[in-house]
């Protein structure tokens, strides 16, 4: 390698570094607070990860994930979870990009997963008001599998249009709008590697 070629590298990693660190800078201004960074969801992923492999060792784990929302999560929890599984996901939403769910559930892939006789453990990114979950499960019931639990990685703190008793629970939280680790606010800030609350201004001129 030439003094040449090493130095444009090196230049090069400069510039994308510091690109990133603006793109980094620019969107954090638009998160409120950071509620949990990236070691932490990871420490929590550790825990929920070796739960799921004790209770499911010996059985036939199918895996459901709601897209997009779920989907670092999923990635980063099943690549803990050491166990012979097979994976399928849906693309459902409620929410239309507004902030408030519509509580109609829109499926935008409408094949019904082959999990007949098999554990099906769906994971999703958040519990809000339950309008999603609870048609996905009406969904993934029709399909006949032994049993179903669910897994999300967030959980609101307030009542639910429709009753889901998530059994896998990352993290509790107050009844507030939080983007990052894939969630989104408009199909922005899903590649924020910590999930944190939205400024309250930005979704309030979304919605004038
Ligand atoms: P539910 O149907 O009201 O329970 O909403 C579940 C879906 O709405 C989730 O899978 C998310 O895609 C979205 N959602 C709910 N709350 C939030 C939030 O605080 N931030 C980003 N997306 C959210
Ligand atoms: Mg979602």
């Amino acid at each position: 390698m030439t003094n040449t070629s090493e130095y444009t590298r090196c230049v090069y990693r400069i510039l994308i570094s510091a690109s990133a660190g603006a793109l980094v800078i620019l969107v954090k201004g638009d998160v409120e607070r950071v509620l949990f960074d990236e070691p932490a969801i990871h420490r929590r992923l550790d825990e929920i990860a070796a739960q799921i492999s004790r209770d499911y060792r010996d059985r036939e784990l199918s895996v459901v994930a709601v897209l997009h929302g779920s989907l670092m999560f999923v990635a980063d929890l099943l690549r803990r979870i050491p166990l012979p599984l097979k994976l399928d996901c849906v693309s459902a939403a409620s929410y239309h990009g507004k902030s408030q769910s519509s509580g109609e559930v829109v499926f935008k892939e409408v094949t019904v997963p082959d999990v007949a006789d098999r554990d099906v453990l769906i994971l999703d990114d958040i519990l809000d008001t339950g309008h999603t979950l609870a048609a996905i499960r009406e969904t993934v019931q029709r399909a006949k599998p032994r049993n179903i639990q669910v897994c999300v990685l967030l959980s609101k703190k307030r009542e639910r249009a429709r009753e889901v008793y998530p059994d896998y629970v990352g993290f509790e939280i107050e009844d507030e709008f939080v983007v990052g680790y894939g969630l989104d606010f408009r199909e922005r800030y899903r590649n924020l590697p910590y999930i944190g609350v939205l400024r309250k201004e930005l979704l309030e001129q979304s919605s004038e």
